[in-house]
């Protein structure tokens, strides 16, 4: 059995529809199981006695979700010896122009990145061989999911913009459930499948460039959008955060690159 926490979200559904794989999986719906409530998670284990758990729940702007959420599935992952894969973000990282591998310690200024950051040391402490799987900004072909609505808003009405200066490796959400699944089957910590690994395209794009890719690709006219730079908006957030996936891909577990996906 493989239980998965948050298998209603954008990940959890594309997880869910990959049919090549030797697991029974439970995804109980939030009602049920509600991360924030320790007892709910430990029931949900016990009742099902999972080989592997894989943590997806979340909501951005909750801590409580993301730190304890994330600490009692793994404290919970520990008391039954099953495998956790947690899922992290890129956004534990404050940004800079050279990429992050996994020695980097996370350095995040803003609430989500560091609950995010907080909810991986947790889990690391209760399920010290769980792996922590980062990546980056998700988008879908069948299920285009947030990304392509951004596009076809952004086209119709101008707004929003995209920014020129704001780099991340946008990865098929399919890519990430496959690697997720086989890391769920491999503990293997010579292998550097505990802990930290990043899991995301190699290729490096602008919000801009990656906007106007999905626009061709969808049909819309990529000069309908409108960009701008974060220094312009005063937006601050993070702006170049790269993800370095080469241990990753070393042992097999790889994503495409965006650009080729989404070749028209
Ligand atoms: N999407 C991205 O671009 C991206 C990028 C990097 C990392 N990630 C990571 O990938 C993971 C999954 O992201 P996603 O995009 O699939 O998220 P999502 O579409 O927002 O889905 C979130 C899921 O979490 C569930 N959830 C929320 N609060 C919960 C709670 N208290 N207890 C149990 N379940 C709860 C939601 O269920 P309900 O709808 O029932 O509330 C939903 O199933 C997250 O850990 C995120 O940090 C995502």
């Amino acid at each position: 059995v493989l239980l998965v926490t948050g298998g209603s979200g954008f990940l959890g559904r594309h997880l869910g529809r990959l049919a090549d794989h030797p697991w029974q999986v439970v995804a109980p719906p939030s009602s049920v199981l509600d991360v924030r409530r320790e007892d709910a998670v430990r029931d949900a284990v016990r009742e099902w006695r999972p080989q592997a758990i894989v943590h997806l729940a979340y909501r951005r702007d909750d801590r409580r979700t993301i730190v304890d959420g994330s600490a009692h599935v793994a404290r919970a992952a520990g008391e039954v010896g099953a495998r956790l894969v947690h899922l992290s973000t890129d956004l534990v990282f404050a940004g800079r122009s050279r990429p992050y591998n996994e020695q980097d310690p996370p350095d995040a200024t803003q609430d989500y990145g560091r609950w995010k950051a907080d909810a991986e040391r947790r889990v690391l402490d209760a399920s010290p061989d769980a792996v922590v799987v980062r990546t980056s900004l998700l988008y879908g072909t069948e299920d285009p999911g947030d990304q392509l609505a951004m596009v076809q808003q952004a086209s119709r009405t101008g707004r929003p913009a995209f920014f020129t200066d704001e780099i991340r490796c946008p990865t098929h959400v399919d890519d990430v459930a496959a690697a997720i699944l086989t890391l769920a089957g491999r503990s293997d910590a010579a292998h550097q499948l505990t802990g930290p690994l990043h899991v995301a395209s190699p290729e490096a794009l602008s919000r801009a460039d990656f906007a106007r890719t999905l626009a061709t690709w969808s049909g819309i006219d990529p000069a309908s959008l409108p960009v701008t730079t974060l220094a312009d908006r005063g937006a601050d957030r993070p702006g170049c955060v790269i993800l370095d996936s080469s241990l990753a891909a070393a042992q097999g577990i790889g994503c495409r690159p965006a650009t080729s996906v989404l070749r028209s």
